[in-house]
C-alpha cells in the first residue's frame, strides 16, 4: 500500500512577538494543530492581524516558532529540501524593479538550478498561465500595474514546479477576470496533484475553490473543517416536498408521513455563504473576549 505523508502537519504551532527588551508584545499564533493533505486547496483565514501571514512565514521558515513544531514535505519548517519544493507568494512581492517578466523569471530559474533549455520553455509556459502577453513581457515589473505584478509574482512561485504552494492574498488588485482566471488556475493546481494553502479575504472566493478551511482570531483557531460542511446550518431542517396543498403545508408541523398524496424527498440543511459563516463566528468570538474582559475588569 501507498501512504502519502501529509503535506503540512503543525504542531501546537505558537509565534510571539516580543518588544525591544524581549517582553512578549503579541501572541501573533495560538497553539495551532493543523495537517494538510497532499493534493487539497486549504484556505487560510481570519480578520487582518489574526496570525495568517505569520502561519506562512512559520512554514517556510523565514520566522521560528516561539513554541510547537512544524513539518513541511517532511522536512523540518526552513530545511531547504523541502524548499525547493515550496512555492510562495508573498503578501507583497518584492521583484526587481528594473527586471522584465521573462529576466525575472530566468533569474528564479537558475536558482533553482534549471537547466537553460527548459528553463526557456518553462518561462514561456508560466508567462501564458498566468495571461503576461508577449508586451508586457519586456517591461520593466516597475512599471506593472498592480494585478500584473500579482501575475508575475505567481509566475516566480511556480517556476520550480512546486509540489507545495503557499499564496498570502493572490487576488489583491486583481480585476474580475484576474480573480476569475486565478480561481482556474488554482483548481488546475490543484487538478495536478499539487496542495494549496491560500490567505484570502476574498470569502466568496475561497468558498469556490478550498476543499478545507481554518479560521482564525488574535492567533487562535474558532473552526476547522469541510467547506460543505461547515456551511451546513445544523440549527434549521429543510424539507422538500413534491405536490401537497395549502392545508397540507398547514398540518405539516403534525406529520409529514400520514398525508397520502404527499411524498418526502429527503431533509437537508440549508447552507450558508461562507461569508455569512466568517461574520457569525467572528462576531460569537467578539462577544465572548469583551464579556471576559469585562468580568476581569
Ligand atoms: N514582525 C512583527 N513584529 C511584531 N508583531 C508582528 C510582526 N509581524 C506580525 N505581527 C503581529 O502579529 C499579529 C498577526 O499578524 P499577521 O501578519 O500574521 O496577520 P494576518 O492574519 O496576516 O493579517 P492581514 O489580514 O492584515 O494580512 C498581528 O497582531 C501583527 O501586528
Ligand atoms: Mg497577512
Amino acid at each position: 500500500m501507498v501512504t502519502t505523508n501529509p503535506a503540512v502537519v503543525t504542531q501546537n504551532l505558537t509565534k510571539i512577538y516580543r518588544d525591544f527588551w524581549g517582553r512578549p508584545k503579541v501572541v501573533a499564533l495560538d497553539q495551532l494543530n493543523l495537517t494538510l493533505e497532499r493534493g487539497e486547496v486549504f484556505g487560510l483565514l481570519g480578520p487582518n492581524g489574526s496570525g495568517k501571514s505569520t502561519t506562512i512565514k512559520l512554514l517556510l521558515g523565514l520566522i521560528f516558532p516561539s513554541r510547537g513544531q512544524a513539518t513541511v514535505l517532511d522536512r523540518p519548517a526552513g530545511d531547504t529540501r523541502a524548499a525547493e519544493k515550496l512555492g510562495f507568494l508573498p503578501e507583497e512581492s518584492y521583484l526587481y524593479r528594473f527586471l522584465n517578466a521573462e529576466e525575472t523569471l530566468d533569474f528564479y530559474g537558475r536558482l533553482f538550478r534549471i537547466p537553460r533549455r527548459s528553463r526557456k520553455q518553462r518561462i514561456h509556459e508560466l508567462l501564458d498561465l498566468v495571461g503576461l502577453d508577449a508586451k508586457a513581457r519586456k517591461r520593466p515589473l516597475r512599471e506593472y500595474s498592480k494585478g500584473m505584478q500579482r501575475r508575475i509574482g505567481l509566475a516566480q512561485a511556480l517556476i520550480n514546479d512546486p509540489e507545495l504552494i503557499l499564496l498570502d492574498e493572490p487576488t489583491t488588485g486583481l480585476d474580475p477576470i484576474g480573480t476569475r482566471e486565478m480561481k482556474d488556475l488554482i483548481l488546475l493546481l490543484k487538478k495536478q496533484g499539487k496542495t494549496v494553502l491560500l490567505c484570502s479575504h476574498l470569502l466568496a472566493d475561497v468558498q469556490d475553490v478550498c476543499d478545507r478551511i481554518i479560521i482564525l482570531f488574535r492567533g487562535r483557531q474558532l473552526r476547522l473543517g469541510y467547506v460543505s460542511e461547515l456551511l451546513q446550518d445544523r440549527d434549521i431542517m429543510q424539507l422538500q416536498i413534491r405536490g401537497g396543498s395549502d392545508s397540507l403545508r398547514k398540518t405539516l408541523e403534525k406529520a409529514i408521513e400520514s398525508d397520502k398524496s404527499a411524498k418526502l424527498i429527503g431533509v437537508s440543511h440549508p447552507t450558508n455563504t461562507l461569508e455569512e459563516l466568517f461574520l457569525r463566528v467572528i462576531r460569537e468570538q467578539t462577544g465572548v473576549d469583551e464579556e471576559s474582559s469585562r468580568q476581569v475588569g
